[in-house]
Protein backbone atom coordinates (compact mmCIF):
# COMPACT_ATOMS: atom_id res chain seq x y z
CA UNK A 1 0.00 0.00 0.00
CA UNK A 2 1.15 3.46 -1.09
CA UNK A 3 0.95 6.66 0.97
CA UNK A 4 -1.82 8.02 -1.86
CA UNK A 5 -3.85 4.95 -1.14
CA UNK A 6 -4.09 5.43 2.57
CA UNK A 7 -6.37 8.33 1.97
CA UNK A 8 -9.51 7.94 -0.05
CA UNK A 9 -10.64 11.16 -1.73
CA UNK A 10 -9.89 14.63 -3.33
CA UNK A 11 -6.58 15.07 -1.44
CA UNK A 12 -5.18 11.77 -2.71
CA UNK A 13 -5.71 11.49 -6.70
CA UNK A 14 -3.29 8.88 -7.81
CA UNK A 15 -1.50 11.69 -10.03
CA UNK A 16 -2.39 14.94 -8.15
CA UNK A 17 -0.61 17.70 -10.92
CA UNK A 18 1.08 20.95 -8.81
CA UNK A 19 -1.63 22.60 -9.63
CA UNK A 20 -4.72 20.70 -8.16
CA UNK A 21 -6.09 22.16 -5.33
CA UNK A 22 -5.51 20.92 -1.47
CA UNK A 23 -7.38 20.68 1.48
CA UNK A 24 -4.78 21.59 4.15
CA UNK A 25 -6.66 20.21 7.57
CA UNK A 26 -8.55 23.89 7.50
CA UNK A 27 -7.22 25.63 5.51
CA UNK A 28 -7.71 25.50 0.93
CA UNK A 29 -4.91 25.62 -0.96
CA UNK A 30 -4.77 26.41 -4.76
CA UNK A 31 -1.91 24.88 -5.76
CA UNK A 32 0.14 21.97 -4.40
CA UNK A 33 3.09 24.07 -4.53
CA UNK A 34 4.77 25.98 -0.83
CA UNK A 35 7.07 28.53 -0.62
CA UNK A 36 9.19 27.74 2.27
CA UNK A 37 10.39 29.76 5.05
CA UNK A 38 13.07 32.25 4.19
CA UNK A 39 14.73 34.74 6.17
CA UNK A 40 15.48 38.05 4.12
CA UNK A 41 16.78 40.81 7.61
CA UNK A 42 14.57 43.40 6.17
CA UNK A 43 12.31 43.68 9.21
CA UNK A 44 12.61 47.90 10.87
CA UNK A 45 13.28 48.45 14.51
CA UNK A 46 12.16 46.02 17.09
CA UNK A 47 11.21 43.56 14.35
CA UNK A 48 8.17 44.93 12.96
CA UNK A 49 7.33 44.42 9.75
CA UNK A 50 7.67 47.10 7.13
CA UNK A 51 5.70 48.06 4.26
CA UNK A 52 8.11 46.40 1.57
CA UNK A 53 7.64 43.08 3.38
CA UNK A 54 3.73 43.10 2.81
CA UNK A 55 4.82 44.25 -0.89
CA UNK A 56 6.63 40.96 -1.06
CA UNK A 57 4.29 38.74 0.46
CA UNK A 58 1.53 40.27 -1.57
CA UNK A 59 3.67 39.22 -4.78
CA UNK A 60 3.69 35.86 -3.75
CA UNK A 61 0.07 35.28 -2.89
CA UNK A 62 -0.06 32.98 -5.98
CA UNK A 63 1.56 30.19 -3.95
CA UNK A 64 -0.60 27.41 -2.60
CA UNK A 65 0.66 27.90 0.90
CA UNK A 66 3.20 30.80 1.97
CA UNK A 67 5.46 29.79 4.86
CA UNK A 68 6.71 33.25 5.98
CA UNK A 69 10.83 33.83 7.23
CA UNK A 70 11.64 32.30 10.69
CA UNK A 71 10.16 34.94 13.22
CA UNK A 72 11.18 34.68 16.88
CA UNK A 73 8.61 34.27 19.19
CA UNK A 74 10.89 36.20 22.16
CA UNK A 75 13.55 38.73 22.14
CA UNK A 76 16.24 36.45 22.96
CA UNK A 77 15.08 34.14 19.74
CA UNK A 78 16.68 36.38 17.30
CA UNK A 79 19.35 35.04 15.44
CA UNK A 80 20.42 37.50 13.03
CA UNK A 81 19.92 41.25 12.50
CA UNK A 82 16.75 42.65 11.32
CA UNK A 83 14.98 39.38 11.31
CA UNK A 84 11.06 39.93 12.28
CA UNK A 85 9.63 39.24 16.01
CA UNK A 86 5.35 38.53 16.87
CA UNK A 87 6.41 38.93 20.84
CA UNK A 88 4.65 42.44 20.55
CA UNK A 89 1.56 43.89 19.34
CA UNK A 90 3.13 46.67 17.32
CA UNK A 91 4.67 43.27 15.49
CA UNK A 92 1.32 41.50 15.27
CA UNK A 93 -0.70 44.76 14.11
CA UNK A 94 2.36 45.12 11.39
CA UNK A 95 1.94 41.36 10.55
CA UNK A 96 -1.69 41.77 10.30
CA UNK A 97 -0.96 44.00 7.11
CA UNK A 98 1.11 41.53 5.28
CA UNK A 99 -2.02 38.76 5.78
CA UNK A 100 -4.47 40.85 4.84
CA UNK A 101 -2.60 41.36 1.83
CA UNK A 102 -2.14 37.97 1.01
CA UNK A 103 -5.26 37.08 1.92
CA UNK A 104 -6.99 39.73 -0.41
CA UNK A 105 -4.88 38.33 -3.28
CA UNK A 106 -6.27 34.80 -2.29
CA UNK A 107 -3.25 33.29 -0.68
CA UNK A 108 -2.77 31.47 2.29
CA UNK A 109 0.04 32.04 4.61
CA UNK A 110 1.79 30.45 7.61
CA UNK A 111 3.80 32.35 9.74
CA UNK A 112 7.53 30.39 10.90
CA UNK A 113 8.20 30.35 14.47
CA UNK A 114 11.87 30.40 14.81
CA UNK A 115 13.88 30.44 18.16
CA UNK A 116 17.73 30.68 16.72
CA UNK A 117 19.05 29.51 20.28
CA UNK A 118 22.67 29.46 20.58
CA UNK A 119 22.43 30.84 16.26
CA UNK A 120 22.53 34.40 17.68
CA UNK A 121 24.85 36.76 19.44
CA UNK A 122 25.26 38.71 22.22
CA UNK A 123 24.47 42.08 20.34
CA UNK A 124 21.53 40.42 19.58
CA UNK A 125 20.20 39.62 22.66
CA UNK A 126 18.03 41.70 24.98
CA UNK A 127 20.44 43.39 26.82
CA UNK A 128 23.65 41.90 25.81
CA UNK A 129 22.88 38.81 27.58
CA UNK A 130 24.56 35.39 26.61
CA UNK A 131 22.34 33.64 23.95
CA UNK A 132 20.76 30.22 25.17
CA UNK A 133 20.64 26.88 23.96
CA UNK A 134 19.98 23.12 25.55
CA UNK A 135 23.34 22.78 26.92
CA UNK A 136 26.81 25.48 26.68
CA UNK A 137 28.10 23.57 23.59
CA UNK A 138 29.80 26.93 21.40
CA UNK A 139 29.19 27.09 17.62
CA UNK A 140 31.73 26.42 14.95
CA UNK A 141 32.20 29.40 12.98
CA UNK A 142 31.00 32.83 13.04
CA UNK A 143 27.79 34.91 12.96
CA UNK A 144 26.06 37.75 11.12
CA UNK A 145 25.70 40.53 13.71
CA UNK A 146 24.93 44.58 13.33
CA UNK A 147 28.83 44.71 13.47
CA UNK A 148 29.34 42.57 10.95
CA UNK A 149 30.92 38.73 11.02
CA UNK A 150 31.75 37.73 14.25
CA UNK A 151 33.10 34.70 16.12
CA UNK A 152 30.17 32.63 17.86
CA UNK A 153 30.67 32.91 21.59
CA UNK A 154 29.63 29.90 24.17
CA UNK A 155 26.02 29.57 24.76
CA UNK A 156 24.07 29.08 28.37
CA UNK A 157 22.25 26.17 29.29
CA UNK A 158 18.62 26.47 29.70
CA UNK A 159 17.77 25.87 33.04
CA UNK A 160 15.05 23.24 33.16
CA UNK A 161 12.30 25.67 34.45
CA UNK A 162 13.70 28.00 31.31
CA UNK A 163 12.58 25.34 29.13
CA UNK A 164 9.28 25.39 30.38
CA UNK A 165 9.14 28.82 29.93
CA UNK A 166 10.13 28.77 26.19
CA UNK A 167 7.66 26.34 25.41
CA UNK A 168 4.69 28.70 26.93
CA UNK A 169 6.29 31.38 25.02
CA UNK A 170 6.39 29.39 21.82
CA UNK A 171 2.26 28.88 22.66
CA UNK A 172 1.68 32.63 23.37
CA UNK A 173 3.47 33.89 19.94
CA UNK A 174 1.55 31.61 18.10
CA UNK A 175 -1.57 32.71 19.79
CA UNK A 176 -0.56 36.40 18.41
CA UNK A 177 0.02 35.27 15.33
CA UNK A 178 -3.58 33.33 14.47
CA UNK A 179 -5.67 35.47 17.18
CA UNK A 180 -4.14 39.13 16.14
CA UNK A 181 -1.64 39.29 13.27
CA UNK A 182 -3.94 36.57 11.14
CA UNK A 183 -1.90 33.83 10.08
CA UNK A 184 -3.97 30.61 8.41
CA UNK A 185 -1.41 29.03 11.09
CA UNK A 186 2.34 29.10 12.54
CA UNK A 187 4.90 26.38 11.39
CA UNK A 188 7.03 25.23 14.46
CA UNK A 189 10.84 25.78 12.82
CA UNK A 190 12.10 22.56 14.19
CA UNK A 191 15.05 22.55 11.24
CA UNK A 192 18.68 23.65 10.30
CA UNK A 193 20.44 23.45 13.51
CA UNK A 194 17.74 26.28 15.45
CA UNK A 195 16.94 26.08 19.48
CA UNK A 196 14.65 22.81 18.80
CA UNK A 197 17.00 21.15 16.50
CA UNK A 198 19.87 21.70 19.06
CA UNK A 199 17.48 20.07 21.79
CA UNK A 200 17.31 16.99 19.34
CA UNK A 201 20.89 16.31 18.00
CA UNK A 202 22.80 14.94 20.86
CA UNK A 203 26.27 17.06 20.05
CA UNK A 204 24.88 20.29 20.91
CA UNK A 205 22.36 18.63 23.84
CA UNK A 206 24.37 17.32 26.64
CA UNK A 207 21.68 17.33 29.32
CA UNK A 208 20.69 15.24 32.21
CA UNK A 209 17.27 16.28 32.81
CA UNK A 210 14.09 14.83 31.10
CA UNK A 211 15.25 17.12 27.99
CA UNK A 212 18.41 15.14 27.54
CA UNK A 213 20.15 11.93 26.82
CA UNK A 214 17.72 9.25 25.09
CA UNK A 215 16.33 9.78 21.77
CA UNK A 216 12.59 10.30 23.45
CA UNK A 217 14.01 13.02 26.07
CA UNK A 218 15.76 14.71 23.04
CA UNK A 219 12.91 15.10 20.96
CA UNK A 220 10.64 16.23 24.15
CA UNK A 221 11.38 19.93 23.75
CA UNK A 222 10.00 20.05 20.19
CA UNK A 223 6.91 17.67 21.12
CA UNK A 224 6.04 19.99 24.06
CA UNK A 225 6.64 23.50 21.91
CA UNK A 226 4.40 21.73 19.04
CA UNK A 227 1.56 20.74 21.60
CA UNK A 228 1.64 23.73 23.46
CA UNK A 229 1.30 25.42 20.58
CA UNK A 230 -1.45 23.72 19.15
CA UNK A 231 -3.37 23.76 22.22
CA UNK A 232 -3.35 27.72 21.80
CA UNK A 233 -4.67 27.70 18.14
CA UNK A 234 -5.92 24.49 17.31
CA UNK A 235 -4.04 21.61 15.89
CA UNK A 236 -5.00 21.97 12.36
CA UNK A 237 -3.53 25.17 12.10
CA UNK A 238 0.04 23.81 13.34
CA UNK A 239 2.90 22.27 11.19
CA UNK A 240 6.42 21.45 11.97
CA UNK A 241 9.35 21.81 10.09
CA UNK A 242 12.67 19.10 10.71
CA UNK A 243 15.67 18.29 8.65
CA UNK A 244 17.11 15.07 9.95
CA UNK A 245 20.71 14.68 9.40
CA UNK A 246 20.81 18.09 8.33
CA UNK A 247 24.71 19.58 9.71
CA UNK A 248 23.65 23.62 8.87
CA UNK A 249 24.92 25.55 11.84
CA UNK A 250 27.14 22.96 13.64
CA UNK A 251 24.68 19.82 13.96
CA UNK A 252 26.61 17.35 14.39
CA UNK A 253 23.57 13.84 14.56
CA UNK A 254 24.28 10.94 14.03
CA UNK A 255 21.16 9.07 15.51
CA UNK A 256 18.85 9.86 13.00
CA UNK A 257 16.35 7.29 12.74
CA UNK A 258 15.60 7.09 16.47
CA UNK A 259 14.98 10.68 17.09
CA UNK A 260 13.31 11.28 14.43
CA UNK A 261 11.45 8.16 14.83
CA UNK A 262 10.56 9.62 18.29
CA UNK A 263 9.73 12.79 17.06
CA UNK A 264 7.06 11.84 14.37
CA UNK A 265 5.80 9.15 17.18
CA UNK A 266 5.33 12.11 19.44
CA UNK A 267 3.59 14.40 17.02
CA UNK A 268 1.73 11.97 15.18
CA UNK A 269 -1.19 11.81 17.88
CA UNK A 270 -1.66 15.75 17.48
CA UNK A 271 -3.27 16.08 14.21
CA UNK A 272 -1.33 18.49 12.81
CA UNK A 273 -1.61 20.17 9.64
CA UNK A 274 1.19 18.74 8.61
CA UNK A 275 4.68 18.07 9.16
CA UNK A 276 7.41 19.59 6.18
CA UNK A 277 10.72 18.04 5.62
CA UNK A 278 13.68 19.50 4.32
CA UNK A 279 14.93 16.51 2.60
CA UNK A 280 18.24 14.83 3.82
CA UNK A 281 19.03 11.37 3.30
CA UNK A 282 15.73 9.94 1.05
CA UNK A 283 15.63 6.89 2.97
CA UNK A 284 14.53 8.84 6.49
CA UNK A 285 11.82 11.03 4.10
CA UNK A 286 10.25 7.29 3.45
CA UNK A 287 10.51 6.24 6.64
CA UNK A 288 8.81 9.60 8.00
CA UNK A 289 6.19 9.29 5.29
CA UNK A 290 5.45 5.66 6.02
CA UNK A 291 4.71 6.62 9.70
CA UNK A 292 3.01 9.73 9.15
CA UNK A 293 -1.04 9.96 8.53
CA UNK A 294 -1.44 13.34 7.63
CA UNK A 295 -0.26 16.06 4.95
CA UNK A 296 3.41 15.77 4.30
CA UNK A 297 5.31 18.66 2.77
CA UNK A 298 8.76 17.75 1.08
CA UNK A 299 11.58 20.29 0.29
CA UNK A 300 13.84 18.86 -1.99
CA UNK A 301 16.32 21.24 -0.90
CA UNK A 302 18.98 21.97 -3.16
CA UNK A 303 19.08 18.93 -4.72
CA UNK A 304 16.40 19.11 -7.72
CA UNK A 305 15.84 21.93 -10.40
CA UNK A 306 12.87 23.49 -9.90
CA UNK A 307 10.72 22.10 -12.72
CA UNK A 308 6.89 20.80 -12.78
CA UNK A 309 7.93 17.16 -13.72
CA UNK A 310 10.52 17.04 -11.12
CA UNK A 311 8.30 18.39 -8.64
CA UNK A 312 5.21 16.26 -9.70
CA UNK A 313 7.45 13.22 -9.65
CA UNK A 314 7.61 13.76 -5.71
CA UNK A 315 4.07 13.86 -5.89
CA UNK A 316 3.05 11.31 -8.25
CA UNK A 317 4.58 8.50 -6.08
CA UNK A 318 2.96 9.63 -2.91
CA UNK A 319 6.41 10.79 -0.88
CA UNK A 320 4.74 14.40 -0.73
CA UNK A 321 1.59 15.26 -0.41
CA UNK A 322 2.72 19.17 -1.08
CA UNK A 323 6.13 20.68 -2.19
CA UNK A 324 8.12 23.21 -1.25
CA UNK A 325 10.06 25.58 -3.09
CA UNK A 326 12.77 28.24 -1.83
CA UNK A 327 14.63 29.92 -3.78
CA UNK A 328 12.81 30.09 -7.01
CA UNK A 329 10.13 31.91 -5.06
CA UNK A 330 12.58 34.59 -4.06
CA UNK A 331 12.99 35.42 -7.82
CA UNK A 332 9.69 34.42 -9.14
CA UNK A 333 6.95 35.95 -7.31
CA UNK A 334 4.64 34.45 -9.85
CA UNK A 335 6.52 31.62 -9.76
CA UNK A 336 3.19 28.88 -9.87
CA UNK A 337 1.77 31.01 -13.31
CA UNK A 338 5.30 30.39 -14.61
CA UNK A 339 5.21 26.72 -13.79
CA UNK A 340 1.65 26.21 -15.18
CA UNK A 341 2.34 28.05 -18.41
CA UNK A 342 6.40 26.24 -18.69
CA UNK A 343 7.95 29.59 -18.56
CA UNK A 344 11.42 30.41 -18.38
CA UNK A 345 12.00 31.27 -14.71
CA UNK A 346 13.93 34.65 -13.45
CA UNK A 347 17.22 33.57 -11.77
CA UNK A 348 17.80 34.44 -8.39
CA UNK A 349 20.53 37.30 -7.24
CA UNK A 350 22.22 35.65 -4.44
CA UNK A 351 24.04 38.69 -3.04
CA UNK A 352 20.75 40.30 -2.10
CA UNK A 353 19.41 37.16 0.08
CA UNK A 354 20.31 38.08 3.12
CA UNK A 355 19.09 42.21 4.25
CA UNK A 356 19.81 45.39 1.75
CA UNK A 357 17.15 47.53 0.07
CA UNK A 358 13.69 47.03 -2.11
CA UNK A 359 16.43 46.21 -4.75
CA UNK A 360 16.41 41.98 -5.28
CA UNK A 361 13.37 42.15 -3.20
CA UNK A 362 10.24 43.60 -4.25
CA UNK A 363 11.38 44.08 -8.18
CA UNK A 364 11.65 40.98 -9.81
CA UNK A 365 9.24 41.19 -12.40
CA UNK A 366 6.47 38.91 -13.02
CA UNK A 367 5.67 37.55 -16.55
CA UNK A 368 3.25 40.32 -17.59
CA UNK A 369 5.68 43.04 -16.37
CA UNK A 370 8.82 41.00 -19.16
CA UNK A 371 5.88 41.12 -21.76
C1 LIG B 1 17.78 33.27 1.75
C2 LIG B 1 17.35 32.02 2.48
C3 LIG B 1 16.81 32.13 3.75
C4 LIG B 1 16.34 30.97 4.42
N1 LIG B 1 15.75 31.12 5.65
C5 LIG B 1 15.11 30.06 6.20
C6 LIG B 1 14.30 30.23 7.36
O1 LIG B 1 14.11 31.34 7.90
N2 LIG B 1 13.69 29.12 7.88
C7 LIG B 1 13.85 27.87 7.30
O2 LIG B 1 13.27 26.90 7.80
N3 LIG B 1 14.61 27.69 6.19
C8 LIG B 1 15.22 28.76 5.62
N4 LIG B 1 15.92 28.59 4.45
C9 LIG B 1 15.92 27.28 3.77
C10 LIG B 1 14.81 27.21 2.72
O3 LIG B 1 13.53 27.15 3.33
C11 LIG B 1 14.96 25.97 1.80
O4 LIG B 1 15.02 24.83 2.61
C12 LIG B 1 16.22 26.05 0.96
O5 LIG B 1 16.31 27.29 0.26
C13 LIG B 1 16.29 24.89 -0.05
O6 LIG B 1 15.20 24.94 -0.95
P1 LIG B 1 15.43 25.43 -2.48
O7 LIG B 1 16.48 24.52 -3.06
O8 LIG B 1 14.10 25.30 -3.14
O9 LIG B 1 15.90 26.86 -2.41
C14 LIG B 1 16.44 29.71 3.79
C15 LIG B 1 17.03 29.61 2.52
C16 LIG B 1 17.46 30.75 1.86
C17 LIG B 1 18.03 30.61 0.46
Amino acid sequence: MTATDRFPGENHLVSPTLFTPYTLARTELGSRLVMAPMTRNRAGADGVPTDSMVTYYAQRAGAGLIVTEGTQPIAAGQGYPNTPGIHTAEQATAWRRVTDAVHADGGRIFLQLMHAGRISHPSLQPGGGLPVAPSAVRPAGQVFTPEGLQDFVEPRALETGEVEQTVRDFAAAARLAVEEAGFDGVEVHGANGYLPHQFLAEGTNQRTDRYGGSAENRARFLIEATTAVAEAVGAERVGVRVSPANSFNDIVEHETEDVYAAVVAGLEPLGLAYLHVVEGPPSVTEKIRSNWSQTLIVNPAFSLETTTGNLEALLADGRADLVAVGRAFIANPDLVRRLERGAELNAADQSSFYGGTDAGYIDYPTLEQVA
